[in-house]
């Protein structure tokens, strides 16, 4: 061996170092997995074994790196390329509120689910992800599918069998374009309607909320073998209660709020509709974006391992809210192994995948996040998917010609009709069989942006008339009252001051708003709509109101100019469902699914209670017949 000089010898040991480093920094970088050949006895893929056998058998030939990727949650315009889906693991991906395909159709969608589900199988495991979307009121991402009202107008109509046959045709139109999994049902129980999500809550009744999301997880989730589509309670928990100027968001005012931690109402108000929707079936739930006392959600073990899996016995896997987890304060690996610990299994990160893994590994190597910790969570994940029977879909479910179906806007045309409340009437409804001259007015009278709302192809909906295959309230008045009636339209309300016409009807309401971005605080009509009003009452002999609404509007001060009042929430895409039941054809069954206040100060109202201790203009459950 020749001798080396000292300088040499440095060199080689300067050398040693830095390979020694670049080694580790490569390793640590990409995903050791890719150098393995597949599992030779993949006794996972036999569809003859229990779900529970499957899960154990596919987690023993996990690699750490690949467990950790099922835990990943990717919004779909975050995936670098399509080859990182099988490379990193990937456990779901979503399309976020407006995150549409280039093409927005139905084979639009369809292609990019089947696209980005084949990239997932070619992983050495084969593991599908699954694919994640907020179907808040039908399949309402893609244009021409079927919008049925919004969940506060399923409340009012407080029908379990409706509930339960609108999520399952929401579920044959999410198949029919190869969805696998739906963020919904919604069991906020909102306390105050200056919250810019009341509309996306069945009631602030837990019993209703819970008996209505039980039905619907059962009507999304079908009664197969398999689940057809993974529901989605949330937003866990006591989001409904979060309280005005507490949000952590700049933004908002309520909207990522603070939940005032009480344990008696946890018990007896926010957490039965969860344990129903549990009982039902559900096997992933959504953590909130709300803080309890102090703490964002996503960091209480308390509220997710010891009462939701705990005390709740729920099988399935937490995942949470929109980037919620790094809302945790201490930076990003700190917030994963904070939230992981309390009980999160799977992280809607939603952008960068590639730091999530690094962190995670980090913090399993360092002991800060056990393995069984990361084994729990995957076992959750990957329950679901065999429930799905995922494994054995050859290509994503498709259902032709379910999407927009007659079938299915028939469907909604009913939950329209059945959603209507009636607060008032000094004998004008129904419209009397001999009116002959109709007038209509107002903002949301032919306005299908409007009367569908927020999380309708964009997150915070769209202004106006663009919705293919959807009828507005003016056209469903036109279709049910048939020619022989005259009615005449003006948005403003203005109209021919020479005449009457036997009954206004004034379609007045709210423009589309989403999350924190419709917190208001005081939410009334526009004054445009009550000049339409006005203006209206002037030329018709009688005035009926029709509110288009995602929640109570301050309107005490005007009903007593009013000869009606109808409360149709927002409907969707079938307007027609409204003449229905002004017209008499059907009947007038809904009834307030939470309390109409007549002041602010009232708010927030607590299982009817008032904050001022005065009565409210009608308490929930109102409704004339
Ligand atoms: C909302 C959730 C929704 C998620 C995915 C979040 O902003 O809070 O309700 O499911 O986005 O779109």
């Amino acid at each position: 061996m020749p001798r080396l000089s000292g300088h040499t010898r440095m060199y080689l040991i300067l050398a040693g170092i830095c390979i020694v480093i670049f080694v580790s920094v490569l390793s640590a970088y990409l995903p050791s997995r890719t150098l393995l050949p597949p599992p030779e006895n993949p006794r996972y893929l036999d569809p003859e074994l229990s779900t529970a056998e499957r899960v154990e058998d596919l987690l023993s030939h996990m690699t750490l790196e690949e467990k950790i990727g099922q835990m990943a949650l990717v919004e779909k315009n975050s995936v670098r390329t399509e080859g990182d889906l099988a490379r990193y693991g990937i456990g779901a991906l979503l399309s976020g509120a407006g995150g549409k395909p280039e093409e927005n159709s139905v084979a639009g969608w369809s292609d990019m689910v089947v696209r980005f589900t084949e990239a997932s199988r070619s992983s050495r495991l084969k593991i599908p992800i699954l694919y994640g979307v907020d179907a808040n009121h039908g399949h309402s991402n893609v244009p021409g599918a079927t919008i049925f009202p919004h969940f506060i107008g399923l409340g009012a109509a407080g029908d379990v069998a409706l509930v339960e046959a609108v999520a399952s045709a929401t579920r044959a139109e999410l198949i029919g374009t190869g969805i696998s999994w739906s963020f919904s049902p919604t069991l906020d129980l909102p306390e105050d309607i200056r919250w810019g999500r009341t509309y996306e809550a069945f009631s602030d009744d837990p019993t209703l909320a819970g008996t209505l999301g039980a039905a619907y997880v059962r009507g999304l989730q079908g009664s197969g073998a398999h689940i057809a589509v993974l529901a989605t309670p949330k937003h866990y928990i006591g989001a409904g209660a979060m309280r005005l100027n507490t949000s952590s968001n700049e933004n908002f005012s309520i909207d990522q709020g603070t939940t005032p931690p009480d344990e008696t109402k946890l018990r007896a108000v926010y957490l039965p509709p969860f344990r129903a929707a549990v009982d039902a079936g559900a096997l992933s739930v959504m953590a909130g974006l709300n803080s309890w006392g102090t703490a964002k959600l996503s960091t209480s073990s308390y509220l997710l391992t010891d009462v939701l899996k705990g005390e709740l016995g729920f099988e399935g896997f937490i995942v949470s809210d929109w980037y919620g987890v790094y809302e945790i304060p201490g930076g990003e690996y700190r917030a994963a192994v904070t939230a992981i610990n309390a009980g999160i299994d799977m992280v809607m990160l939603p952008f960068d995948y590639r730091p999530f893994v690094r962190n995670v590994r980090r913090a399993v190597t360092r002991g800060e996040i056990t393995e069984s910790r990361i084994d729990d969570a995957v076992r959750r994940i990957l329950r679901a998917k065999f429930a799905l029977g995922l494994f054995e879909r050859a290509a994503p479910l498709q259902e032709e010609g379910t999407v927009g179906s007659l079938e299915h806007r028939t469907l909604a045309r009913r939950a329209v009709s059945e959603s209507l409340v009636l607060l008032k009437d000094d004998g004008v409804l129904p419209l009397s069989a001999s009116a002959q001259h109709v007038r209509v007015a107002g903002s949301a009278a032919h306005n299908i942006g409007r009367q569908a709302g927020a999380w309708t192809v964009e997150w915070q909906g769209i202004d106006g008339n663009w919705l293919p295959g959807a009828t507005s309230i003016l056209d469903g008045l036109r279709e049910v009252l048939g020619d022989d009636v005259q009615i005449e339209f003006s948005e403003t309300g203005t109209f021919p001051a020479d005449t009457q016409a036997e009954v206004g009807i004034a379609v007045v309401g709210e423009p589309p708003y989403a999350e924190g971005w419709g917190d208001n605080n005081r939410p009334e009509l526009s004054a445009a709509d009550l000049e339409a009003i006005e203006r209206l009452h002037a030329v018709s002999e009688r005035v009926v109101v029709v509110l288009v609404t995602g929640r109570p509007l301050f309107i005490t001060d005007q009903l007593e100019n009013w000869d009606a009042l109808v409360v149709a929430w927002l409907p969707g895409s079938e307007g027609a469902g409204v003449a229905d039941v002004l017209t008499g054809a059907r009947p007038f069954t809904g009834k307030l699914p939470l309390p109409w206040p007549s002041e602010v100060s009232q708010l927030p109202i607590e299982n009817g209670v008032t904050r001022d201790g005065t009565a409210v203009l009608f308490p929930r459950g109102y409704g004339l017949r």
